[in-house]
């Protein structure tokens, strides 16, 4: 999961000042107390989504290395498979060799999103969610 909750507060901050929104967010910071890297993708003026990237697993490993979003209007076009595609290209270069996914069993689309980039299932973890794993050694 990207956003562990559903708090719109962030809209506050960055639409008072932008740029410092940004420059908080750019490189790898320290998030969930694990190093983290988000993008934001776009489309000329529009936004599509974001995906992060934790370097690590938190300790109880929810949310696994993988979160994203696409919004709505951007839905069922690929965006979200090629998103993770790119990311799990960058793994191994984080030292990321098996890279962990977890996905509510009820999220049909991001279950597909995993499925299409060859999850391998592996049970659920302490919060139901469907745990999966994608070598990322080679990419
Ligand atoms: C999950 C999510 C990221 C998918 O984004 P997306 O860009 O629409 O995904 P894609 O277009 O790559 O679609 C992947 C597959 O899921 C299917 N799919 C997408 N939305 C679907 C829906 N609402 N119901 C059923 N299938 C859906 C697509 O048809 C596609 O199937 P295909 O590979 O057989 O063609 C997006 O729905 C979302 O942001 N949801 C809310 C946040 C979330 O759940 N994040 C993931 C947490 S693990």
């Amino acid at each position: 999961m990207l956003h562990r909750e559903r708090s719109t507060d962030w809209l506050r901050a960055a639409s008072l000042d932008f740029d410092a929104y940004v420059a908080e967010r750019v490189g790898v910071r320290d998030r969930w107390g694990v190093p983290s890297r988000v993008w934001w993708y776009t489309s000329g003026e529009y936004y599509l989504g974001s995906l992060v990237l934790r370097h690590r697993l938190i300790d109880d490993e929810g949310g696994g290395h993988i979160g994203y979003h696409v919004v709505y209007p951007w839905q069922r076009r690929g965006h979200a498979t090629r998103m993770l595609r790119a990311a799990l290209g960058r793994c191994s270069r984080v030292g990321i060799t098996r890279t962990l996914l977890t996905v509510a069993p009820d999220n049909v689309a991001s279950l597909r999103v995993v499925d299409r980039n060859g999850g391998v299932p592996d049970g659920v973890n302490y919060e139901g969610e469907a745990r999966f794993w994608i070598d990322t050694s080679d990419q």
